[in-house]
């Protein structure tokens, strides 16, 4: 069975994700900020507190899997903090809070957790299509662009340096989801984005390392 550590697992297409890789027999390792009924009761490994812009918490979860190795790591929890011009200088705590959140923590908690990947692994960094800057036609959400934007940046990198250890890096766009994240809108629920990711991930292999996709299977541009 494969090992798998998803995070943001709480709620949302972090829950879905759990969900489906336990349908699977996969071990999750479910990280979380706050517990939830609907995690424990998919039966992963839950791993409670782990709020990502903490130090603290990312250095409690990586002793936590001292013992494991993985072969699939979903870095999944994300923020989105609307903002548009006019109101940045009025915004920067919630601007640098998504550069936490979203860019810096996925990027340190793969360097603390390399020795816990085996050789095969697959690295998925949850993007949005709001990052690609070919396919920004609407502007505004400075800060959450610019965050998934570094992220995915950081991920062609981390593709680079993992590729002779045989690690593969994906950055993902799950689609539009309906979850909290949007207020319950989108095109497809939190089940149907983590099927299509899933499938996605058991397609994408090591010739493909360091690209971005969209959860229906196309690439996305940079
Ligand atoms: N929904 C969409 O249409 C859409 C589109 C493109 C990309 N995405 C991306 O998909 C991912 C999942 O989003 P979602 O739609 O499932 O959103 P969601 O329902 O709002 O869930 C967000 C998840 O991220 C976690 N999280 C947020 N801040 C955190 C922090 N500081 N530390 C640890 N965990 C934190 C949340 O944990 P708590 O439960 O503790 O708050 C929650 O589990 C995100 O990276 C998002 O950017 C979503």
């Amino acid at each position: 069975m494969p090992d798998v550590l998803i995070t943001g697992a709480g709620r949302g297409i972090g829950l879905e994700l759990t969900r489906a890789y336990r349908a699977d027999h996969a071990n999750v390792v479910a990280a979380t900020r706050s517990p939830s009924d609907a995690l424990s009761a998919t039966g992963a490994d839950v791993h409670v507190g782990l709020d990502l812009s903490r130090d603290a918490d990312r250095i409690c979860l990586v002793e936590q899997v001292a013992d494991r190795s993985f072969d699939l790591v979903i870095l999944n929890a994300g923020v989105l903090n609307e903002d548009a011009l006019g109101g940045l200088s009025l915004q920067v705590e919630l601007i640098r809070e998504q550069f936490e959140v979203n860019a810096l923590a996925p990027i340190l908690l793969i360097e603390s957790l390399l020795p816990r990947l085996r050789a095969g692994c697959k690295i998925a960094l949850m993007s949005t299509r709001m990052a690609s800057i070919a396919d920004n036609s609407s502007g505004d959400y400075y800060g959450y662009r610019m965050s998934k934007a570094a992220l995915n940046i950081a991920g062609k990198s981390l593709a680079i340096s993992l590729k002779p250890r045989d690690i593969a890096v994906f950055m993902l766009h799950p689609g539009y989801v309906q979850t909290g994240m949007t207020g319950g809108r989108g095109d497809i629920t939190a089940a149907e984005s983590a099927s299509r990711l899933k499938g996605l991930l058991q397609r994408l292999d090591l010739s493909q390392t360091g690209t971005f996709w969209h959860s229906n299977g196309t690439m996305l541009p940079w």
